[in-house]
């Protein structure tokens, strides 16, 4: 029997999910990393350090799983989207790479909207020029850095240049490709339009497949750093969205996918290229072939509750606060917090939106804290839902993420979206259908729905309660105080300092 290895390298740690030929996870290896913030707003990692990450997960996950290393038959790549990481002639990485979260890029937005046509940009690529794709970041360093952009050869995503380094080819996916701004949604590949009117050379970029289609085999060097046979198997894959809904069953129109990661995402299937005029939601390809999928976009998820517990409460285990969180009523007794730690994208595209604690009272402890911060993402995630819903039928919820393996959570978020949701128990979804997608190109399945259907376990339906209408009335408040607060984030914004 052949295995399958998802690879997902991740903003904070790359994972390795070693799955059977039936679809089940049979071992997970992680080797973790943090990222730099050089200047508030910016988020930069060294590409060197997920390559060494890739060998240690790989590793793990054969030693821990007791499979040899000969046996796996194809991996699937996936990770966080958007990264820009610039490459020179020889293959050599340029500068660290500016991340998904990283926004320092507001200028060359408008750069991008006047170069193309904002309406005209939405036409296309399906998305508006928000700080955190991949062109802007091109158009910074081109501004900023003009020494290093003179000695660009390659333009990848941050699971490509995992992938250069397992099979010494440039390629990419389809998915991760309709996150860097210049592909042509509909068409399924880049944009020679706004390639042109950005004035980045087309050969720069490397060619785009499908997610299950093969791209390239393990080199000798890279089977030895690895465990893996030289040869392997190497497909595409897909961004980590993407790959995620393949890796709870959103393949398909009707099912809704909501991650609670450190971002927080709200995800649905669909058969043509739907394009909201304004962008709010974002419009990319599947890692399905010839498949499409809308999203909403939290930057900061369990991101905001890991900030909580490491800026309040660094002595404290996430268990811990969830139970003093559980104790304390639904609604947190007139506390809300707003979740933009890192600016934010859905729905409110404004990378100078900060978050906030809104109502404390001497009668707030830690606890409040705690339940405000879930129910403030909470909040976040219904925006996204209630943007979905005028675009697409909305079916079955499934949420996954570390979010969903706390109990109390889980619980609020059932309940301000006030629809029945069903729980993923696979704690690494990108990197199962990451595995998913390797399966299929190496003909273990049919097809990736197939895959799917054959691979994902859901738990039980959760039913919302009658605390519904308590968060009824929170989120209408939640829904006023950013607009109240606009001006007030983008004046506090200019009182940082470096
Ligand atoms: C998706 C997005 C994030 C990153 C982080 O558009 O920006 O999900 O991919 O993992």
């Amino acid at each position: 029997m052949s295995y399958y290895i998802g690879l997902d390298t991740s903003t904070t740690a790359t994972k390795a999910l070693l799955m059977d030929a039936n679809g089940l996870v049979v071992g997970i290896g992680r080797s973790e990393y943090d990222y730099d913030v050089p200047r508030p707003q910016w988020t930069e990692q060294s590409p060197h350090l997920w390559w060494r990450a890739t060998a240690e997960a790989i590793n793990a996950a054969l030693t821990t799983s007791g499979v040899d290393g000969g046996e796996v038959g194809a991996i699937g790549l996936t990770g966080q989207m958007h990264g820009l990481v610039l490459l020179d002639e020889a293959g050599e990485v340029l500068r660290p790479a500016i991340l998904w979260n990283d926004q320092r890029t507001q200028a060359e937005g408008d750069e991008i909207r006047e170069r193309v046509g904002s309406r005209r940009l939405i036409e296309i690529t399906g998305n508006d020029a928000l700080t955190g794709f991949t062109a802007p970041k091109i158009l910074w360093v081109r501004n900023n850095e003009p020494e290093i952009y003179a000695n660009v050869t390659h333009i990848v995503l941050p699971k490509d240049y995992i992938r250069y380094r397992l099979t010494d080819e440039f390629a990419t996916d389809k998915a991760g490709a309709s996150g860097t701004l210049l592909f042509d949604l509909a068409q399924r590949d880049w944009s020679q339009e706004v390639l042109a009117a950005l004035d980045i050379p087309p050969e720069w970029l490397p060619e785009t497949h499908e997610g299950p289609r093969v791209t390239g085999v393990i080199t000798e060097e890279a089977a030895q750093a690895t465990s893996l046979r030289s040869g392997t198997l190497v497909v595409a894959g897909g961004g980590d969205q993407a790959a995620n809904g393949i890796g709870v069953g959103a393949v398909a129109p009707g099912i809704v996918a909501v991650s609670i990661g450190t971002s927080g995402v709200v995800f649905g299937s669909t058969d043509r290229p739907i394009v909201q005029p304004e962008g709010r939601l974002q419009a990319f390809c599947h890692a399905v072939p010839d498949a499409w999928h809308l999203m909403g976009v939290m930057l900061s998820a369990a991101g905001s509750y890991r900030w909580f517990r490491d800026a309040l409460a660094p002595d404290r285990a996430f268990s811990a606060l969830d139970k003093q969180a559980a104790v304390v009523p639904p609604g947190a007794n007139g506390l809300l917090f707003l979740p933009y730690l890192t600016g934010e994208r859905t729905p409110h595209p404004d990378p100078m939106a900060r978050g906030a604690f809104v109502g404390l009272t001497l009668r707030h402890g830690l606890g409040h804290l705690a339940r405000a911060v879930m129910e403030g993402v909470a909040f976040g995630l219904r925006d996204s839902v209630e943007l979905m819903a005028k675009e697409i039928e909305l079916g079955e919820v499934r949420v996954s993420g570390g979010g969903a393996t706390s109990e109390v959570w889980l619980r609020i978020v059932t309940d301000t979206l006030g629809r029945p949701v069903r729980v993923v128990s696979t704690a690494e979804s990108a990197a199962h259908g990451a595995a998913m997608l390797a399966a299929t190109g190496d003909d273990a399945f049919e097809s990736v729905a197939e895959a799917s259907r054959a691979a994902v376990t859901v738990g039980d339906e959760i039913e919302p309660t009658a605390d519904a209408s308590v968060y009824e009335e929170a989120y209408a408040v939640y829904r006023d105080l950013y607009p109240a607060l606009r001006e007030s984030f983008r004046q506090l914004s200019e009182l940082e300092t470096d």
